[in-house]
C-alpha cells in the first residue's frame, strides 16, 4: 500500500448508477478498491435523467454554481450518493459526486447525437474542475476515462495553470475503447468555450476540419493506460489504432496496459442473488439447475445433449457477430445445442438474432434490451460463452464466465488474449477456446472443437475447474494502478 493519495476518477459510466458496458463496472470497482485501501477518492459522474428517475438517495454537496461555456450559462450543482458495498475500514462508503446539470444531462440517453453533445462533455469536465476549486481539493491524480473526459488533461495542464490548486496534479488518461473518439466539427471549439486554447488541439486535424476529444486526451495527459497489455500493443498498429496509432506510438514510453479486475462481490456464483441456485467449484450441481431454469425462462426445449451457448453483449461491429450468420443456422440445426442471447444495439444484429429465434424457437432464446439479472443467469446457466470480438480492449464477460464455470470461446484479441488460455487437449491445460483469424470458418472450427471436448466429461470438468480457480480480483489489479500513480507522481517531481 502506497501513501494515501487524492484521486479524482472521471467517467461517463459507473455501476450501478449508469451503465451501458464494462466502463461502468470498472469505474465502480476501481473507485471502491482504491477507497477501501485508504485513498481519498472522488468519482465524478453525470447525474443523468435515469439516475434521477431511479429514486437514488442523494445529498447536495455544496452550493449551486454557473458554468459559462461558449456564451451559454449552465447551472450545475453537486450531489452525493453512496456507492453500494463500498465502506472503508472506518465504515464510510465512497460518496460518488454526481454532476447535476439538467440542461446537459436530463436527457433520455447517456450518449446522444444532439447538436450540443460536445458541449455536454465539455460541461462535465469543466464542472469537475469547478467542484475541486470550490472545495479547495487539489487532486494528486486525475484519472480520466475515454473520450468524454478527454478534455480534462488539456484543461488542467493548459487552461487552468493559473490555479495553484492543480500545481501538483498529474493526469492519467485510460482508453477503454478506441472505437469511440468524440469527433466534432472544428467550429465546435468556440461553442465549447475553448477558443482561447485552440492552439492545444491537434493542429493538422483542426485544419482538416475536426477536433477529436479522445486524441486531445492522448496528447495532453501525463500518462496513458489501456485495459490490457495486448490492446496496449495493438493500438499502436494500423490494424487496431483507428487512425490514432501514430499518436499512440509516439507516446509508447508513457503508455501501459493493466487488465481490468472483476468485482467478485457482484459476479460470483456462490453468492449471486440473481441466480436460482448458488454453487461453487466444489459442487457444480447448482450450475446444472441454473441451466435447466435458464432454458425454461427462455422457453427453450429442455435437456439438450450438447452445450448451451450464451451471449451477453452490446451489439456493435466490435463484437464480431457478423461472423455468425454464415455458420449458426446449420450449426444449431445439426446439433442438440441451445443458444441464449442478451443484448441490444445495432438494428441489423438485433434483427438477425430475432430471425434466428423465430427460425429455431426451441433452440434459440433472445432478449433484446438491457437486463442485469438475466446477464447473471446466462453466466450461470450457459456452458459456453461466445465472444468472437473483432477487437476487445479488455472484456469482462469472459472473466465472469470463468468464475461461473462457463467456458469462454473467444477470438484471441486484446484482453481476451490476455485472460483466456487456450485449451490444450494433450496436456489438459487451459481455460477456454480461442481462435485467431477473424473468419467464420475459424470460429466454426473452434465451436466444433468445443463440442468434441464437451463430450469428454472428464476433460470438461478439468477445463471448468481451471477457469473457476483463476483470480482476476481487483485486489490484485488495484495494486498495479497504485504503482502507476506512484510512478507518475515520482516522474514529475523532478
Ligand atoms: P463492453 O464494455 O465493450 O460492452 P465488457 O465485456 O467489458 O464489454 O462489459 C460488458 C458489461 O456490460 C458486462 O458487465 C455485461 O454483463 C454488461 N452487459 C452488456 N450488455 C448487456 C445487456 N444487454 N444486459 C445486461 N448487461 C449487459
Ligand atoms: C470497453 C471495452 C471493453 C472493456 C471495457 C472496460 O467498453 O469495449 O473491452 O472491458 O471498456 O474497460
Amino acid at each position: 500500500m502506497t501513501a494515501p493519495l487524492r484521486i479524482a476518477i472521471a467517467a461517463a459510466e459507473c455501476a450501478p448508477f449508469a451503465k451501458t458496458g464494462g466502463l461502468a463496472d470498472v469505474t465502480a470497482a476501481l473507485g471502491r478498491a482504491l477507497w477501501q485501501r485508504g485513498h481519498d477518492v472522488r468519482v465524478f459522474l453525470p447525474y443523468y435523467r435515469r439516475i434521477a428517475e431511479s429514486g437514488l438517495a442523494t445529498e447536495p454537496n455544496g452550493e449551486a454554481f454557473t458554468l459559462e461555456i461558449g456564451g451559454r450559462e449552465i447551472r450545475a450543482r453537486l450531489l452525493h450518493a453512496a456507492l453500494p458495498n463500498s465502506k472503508n475500514a472506518s465504515g464510510f462508503p465512497l460518496l460518488v459526486d454526481l454532476i447535476d446539470a439538467p440542461e446537459l444531462f436530463d436527457r433520455e440517453e447517456l450518449y446522444t447525437e444532439d447538436p450540443d453533445e460536445s458541449v455536454r462533455w465539455t460541461g462535465f469536465c469543466r464542472a469537475i474542475i469547478e467542484a475541486c476549486q470550490r472545495q479547495e481539493w487539489g487532486p494528486d491524480i486525475v484519472h480520466a476515462n475515454d473520450w468524454h473526459t478527454g478534455l480534462l488533461p488539456m484543461l488542467l495542464r493548459r487552461a487552468f495553470t493559473w490555479d495553484r490548486l492543480f500545481e501538483g496534479t498529474r493526469t492519467l488518461f485510460s482508453i477503454h475503447n478506441l472505437g469511440y473518439q468524440g469527433v466534432f466539427p472544428a467550429d465546435e471549439v468556440e461553442r465549447m468555450g475553448l477558443g482561447e486554447v485552440r492552439g492545444q488541439f491537434h493542429q493538422e486535424r483542426l485544419s482538416a476540419g475536426t477536433v477529436n476529444l479522445l486524441e486531445t486526451g492522448l496528447i495532453h495527459s501525463h500518462w496513458l493506460s489501456t485495459v490490457s497489455e495486448t490492446y496496449a500493443r495493438e493500438i499502436q498498429t494500423e490494424e487496431h489504432g483507428m487512425g490514432l496509432e501514430r499518436v499512440l506510438a509516439a507516446r509508447e514510453d508513457h503508455l501501459v496496459g493493466i487488465v481490468n479486475g472483476v468485482d467478485y462481490d457482484e459476479w460470483c456464483p456462490s453468492i449471486d442473488p440473481h441466480i436460482p441456485v448458488n454453487y461453487g467449484p466444489g459442487d457444480l450441481s447448482g450450475k446444472r439447475a441454473c441451466r435447466d431454469r435458464l432454458l425454461d425462462e427462455m422457453n427453450l426445449a429442455p435437456d439438450p445433449t450438447g452445450p448451451v451457448f450464451g451471449i451477453v453483449s452490446r451489439m456493435t461491429g466490435q463484437k464480431g457477430f457478423d461472423l455468425l450468420p454464415d455458420i449458426l443456422p446449420v450449426f444449431l440445426q445439426s446439433d442438440d445445442v441451445r443458444l441464449v442471447v442478451l443484448g441490444s444495439g445495432d438494428p441489423d444484429s438485433e434483427r438477425y438474432f430475432q430471425w434466428l429465434r423465430d427460425s429455431l424457437p426451441h433452440k434459440v432464446g433472445v432478449y433484446l434490451g438491457y437486463k442485469n439479472d438475466l446477464a447473471h443467469r446466462i453466466e450461470a446457466g450457459a456452458d459456453i460463452f461466445l465472444m468472437p470480438s473483432r477487437y476487445e480492449p479488455c472484456g469482462l464477460n469472459q472473466m465472469y464466465s470463468l468464475r461461473y464455470g462457463t467456458v469462454p470461446l473467444v477470438r484471441a484479441t486484446g484482453g481476451l488474449a490476455d485472460t483466456v488460455e487456450r485449451w490444450d487437449p494433450e496436456r489438459r491445460e487451459g481455460t477456454g477456446f480461442c481462435f485467431y483469424e477473424m473468419t467464420s470458418e475459424a470460429l466454426h472450427d473452434t465451436m466444433r472443437h468445443a463440442l468434441e471436448v464437451w463430450k469428454d466429461r472428464e476433460a470438461w470438468s478439468i477445463l471448468q475447474a481451471r477457469g473457476m480457480a483463476r483470480d482476476f480480483s481487483w485486489d490484485v489489479q488495484v495494486q498495479a494502478y497504485e504503482d502507476l500513480y506512484a510512478a507518475i507522481l515520482a516522474e514529475h517531481l523532478g
